[in-house]
């Protein structure tokens, strides 16, 4: 078969890696892939949501399955234009996409079904919102309805900050993404992520995992896209899980099913694991990233043909194998990251870490680089992700330090406590 891989990050580079090592592949692309990617792909020079572009790609390219990394695409009907001319694409339509590209839409599902997840208003009147902030008081957490590059949202201590959170999405801070603000509830507990594979009716839970959104040790500092991921998450144990599945996961498939919109791809449920059990922070339409590098090296089972059942309605027949070991990724960002960074920064050491990543358990998935010459460039925010299997999540730890301390670039940083939760609770 041959396969398309939509995105440039390290999401997608986890994607590549896991898709190019099934026998069922006979060629693969990448739009438009990074450095890393190239060494398992054919990088084409399409942006991720340049949707009629890449239509004509897979047309002359004669494309069999098309998987599609990021969000935004799935949002703006990429796989709805696929499919409509023929073509076959992992993900979710543009509607059932609303779960992540309104945080209205999803609310309003949570409510119509049952699906536990903290108390909410919706406001297009930003002056109602404040009145609703006074009256209700701190703490609260102000949320921009559409799509922010996860910057949309504000857990707020104080009346003051919450209404400055309304004051700078008034300002169009997110553009048409604050057209609508949700006020939520604050919960309280440790968060975590839950995939599963969904094919319109049926989900296959995938692993557990846990990311660092703060820039800072200690989780400190502004949000970023993720810092760093390890799975499984031992917040999620067994029981847990199937709590999520059963009161979170399977009834948003039936519900999403019951509305006309079936959810196809993968769920990615943002938890909060409260004391009176598991609530709903929030949906995404994909994989996590960089929580995708972790699930892609614990996963044995053959990536391709799970992804095609999702995309045939043939998950209900469909087991997946993991790895015992945990996983852990530690993301090399360049620095200043998330504010303003330097693009086109030399990263040395990779090459030697290649040469022994054959076992697949060290493996340094590329974010953000351009290959020039034989030269590796830093072209991205977040730039790699050192990512190691081992016995515990300490001894994952200890394997993806030792790679980063051997990779040389004096204009990248990363954070050095990745994993400490699961580590302090073991
Ligand atoms: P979201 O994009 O909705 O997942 O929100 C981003 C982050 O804000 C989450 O990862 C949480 O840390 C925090 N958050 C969101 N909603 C709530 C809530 N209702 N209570 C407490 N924290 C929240
Ligand atoms: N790591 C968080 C995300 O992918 O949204």
């Amino acid at each position: 078969m041959k396969i398309l891989v939509v995105g440039a990050g390290g999401r997608e580079h986890a994607l590549c890696w896991a898709i190019a090592a099934s026998p069922l592949c006979e060629a693969l692309y990448c739009a438009p892939g990074n450095g890393g990617i190239a060494r398992h792909a054919t990088c084409v020079d399409i942006a991720a949501d340049a949707i009629e572009d890449l239509l004509a790609f897979c047309q002359e390219t004669e494309i069999d399955f098309v998987v599609v990394g990021p969000e935004a695409p799935l949002v703006a009907g990429l796989v709805d234009r696929l499919e409509a001319e023929g073509i076959e694409a992992f993900g979710p339509s543009a509607a059932a996409a609303q779960l992540e590209g309104s945080k209205a839409f999803t609310k309003e599902l949570c409510g119509k079904y049952d699906i536990p997840t903290a108390g909410f208003e919706r406001f297009t009147d930003l002056d109602a919102a404040k009145a609703h902030i006074r009256a209700r008081g701190a703490p609260l957490v102000v949320k921009a309805d559409g799509l922010a590059a996860g910057k949309g949202v504000t857990v707020a201590q104080t009346v003051d900050e919450a209404l400055a959170a309304i004051d700078a999405i008034a300002s169009g801070a997110f553009g048409e993404a604050g057209a609508e603000v949700v006020i939520e509830d604050c919960l309280v507990g440790e968060e975590a992520s839950f995939f599963a594979l969904v094919d319109g009716k049926t989900a296959l839970p995938l692993a557990g995992a846990q990311d660092h959104k703060a820039v800072g040790d200690g989780d400190v500092g502004p949000n970023t896209g993720g810092m760093g991921a390890y799975s499984p998450a031992p917040v999620l144990d067994k029981a847990l899980a199937d709590q999520v599945m059963r009161e979170i996961i399977e009834p948003t498939v039936k519900a999403m099913a019951a509305e006309g919109y079936p959810f196809k791809g993968v769920l990615y449920a943002g938890l909060m694991i409260a004391e009176d059990g598991p609530q709903l922070l929030e949906y995404n339409v994909r994989f996590g990233d960089p929580e995708c590098q972790v699930l892609m090296m614990r996963l044995s089972s053959d990536i391709l043909p799970a992804l095609m059942a999702a995309h045939d309605g043939e998950l209900g027949r469909f087991d997946l194998r993991w790895r015992e070991e945990a996983a852990l990724c530690v993301v090399m960002a360049a620095n200043g990251y998330p504010g303003s960074y330097r693009k086109g920064t030399e990263i040395d050491g990779l090459a030697a870490l290649e040469c022994e990543d054959n076992a697949g358990d060290l493996v340094v998935f590329h974010a953000g680089t351009q290959r020039s010459d034989d030269k590796y460039l830093a072209s991205g925010g977040r730039v790699l992700g050192v990512t190691a299997l081992g016995a515990t999540v300490k001894d994952a730890q200890a394997r993806a330090y030792g790679a980063v301390d051997r990779i040389d670039w004096p204009d990248g940083f990363c954070r050095r406590d990745i994993g400490w939760r699961a580590i302090d609770r073991a």
